[in-house]
């Protein structure tokens, strides 16, 4: 298959384009500084792209969007975070529009944020959204992408759950202390975490550009939601560290403030109904055995 992605030179990005390439599909990068030939320039906050460069692709994956996790959330990274993400998907969709054939398919990212702070709620794709930053950034988002499907697009909102990577995202923001010593439960710990092992990830991406049936909201989470607390004991154990540091909410609040209420304190325990339902089979479905493969 002929594959744009944006946001390539990402954590989630790099990992798909090495993945969709192993599996023989042929990849090009839509990336804002170009500097290979398998990458083509666009500037999604300008409202900068050549229509040529879209054309001839089967399917596109848009990952693009300014980091989340990065700093606490002034008002002017709110802006970014939201409007990077809204202006990138939009004015796709507007190229697709100004076509003769549109790529085939559309798999967007969307995040489990949609769902907001859920306690024990078993969340899946039928849910409904909830309150907060991230839920309002994932529902425009989702609605910025979905005029393409009246243009014949099959449209996917993959609502990602916390992507498990040795090489960036929140594991390797935490392998670090936990090797230290420094580990331990998050506020009470009883907050859901889910979860999904990069390789799971590119591999869930890579079933939805080929299954042509499948499009809508997919929940890309692995099977076995933790609370903090178990995931705090696993990472613990599979780094052979004890986890005896808490860091208690108002600590959470004054260092991080809305940023960390929304990713460390909020509970969301996001279940992958429809990718299991579509028969996807998870590598990595268990915790430790993820935590064990991506930290070796
Ligand atoms: N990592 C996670 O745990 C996680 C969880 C849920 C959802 N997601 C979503 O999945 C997507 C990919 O995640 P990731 O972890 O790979 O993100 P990432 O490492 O931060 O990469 C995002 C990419 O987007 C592009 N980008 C950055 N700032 C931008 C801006 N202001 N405007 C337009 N493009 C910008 C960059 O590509 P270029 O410089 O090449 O243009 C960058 O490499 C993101 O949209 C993220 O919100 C991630």
């Amino acid at each position: 298959m002929r594959v744009m992605v944006t946001g390539a030179t990402g954590l989630v990005g790099s990992a798909l384009v090495a993945h969709l390439r192993g599996a023989g599909h042929s990849v090009t990068k839509l990336v804002r500084h170009p500097h290979a030939d398998d990458e083509r320039k666009w500037d999604p906050a300008e409202g900068q792209i050549n229509l040529k460069d879209l054309e001839g692709f089967e399917g596109i994956v848009n990952l693009a969007g300014e980091s989340i996790a990065s700093g606490r959330w002034t008002m002017s990274k709110k802006k970014r975070i939201l409007e990077s993400r809204i202006s990138s998907t939009r004015i796709l969709v507007e190229t697709f529009a100004k076509m003769a054939s549109p790529p085939a398919v559309l798999i967007n990212a969307s995040a489990i944020g949609y769902y907001g702070d859920r306690g024990e709620e078993p969340l899946t794709e039928e849910s409904s959204s909830g309150d907060g930053f991230l839920a309002d950034v994932c529902r425009q988002w989702e609605a910025a992408a979905e005029p393409a499907s009246k243009l014949g697009m099959r449209v996917v909102a993959l609502r990602t759950g916390i992507v498990l990577a040795k090489e960036g995202g929140a594991l390797a923001k935490m392998i670090i202390p936990f090797k230290l010593g420094l580990g331990g439960v998050v506020a009470s710990g009883s907050q859901y975490m889910s979860w999904i092992a990069i390789d799971d990830l590119v591999r869930i991406i890579a079933f939805l550009l080929t299954e042509s049936s499948l499009k809508g909201a997919f929940n890309a989470v692995g099977p076995a939601p933790a609370t903090n607390r178990d995931f705090t004991k696993t990472l613990g154990e599979v780094l052979h560290r004890p986890t005896f540091m808490p860091m208690p909410a108002l600590a959470i609040k004054f260092l991080l403030g809305e940023m960390g209420q929304e990713m460390l304190l909020n509970s969301q325990k996001v279940l992958p109904e429809r990718l299991q339902k579509a028969g996807y089979a998870f590598a990595y479905p268990d915790l430790n055995q993820a935590l064990a493969h991506i930290i070796s």
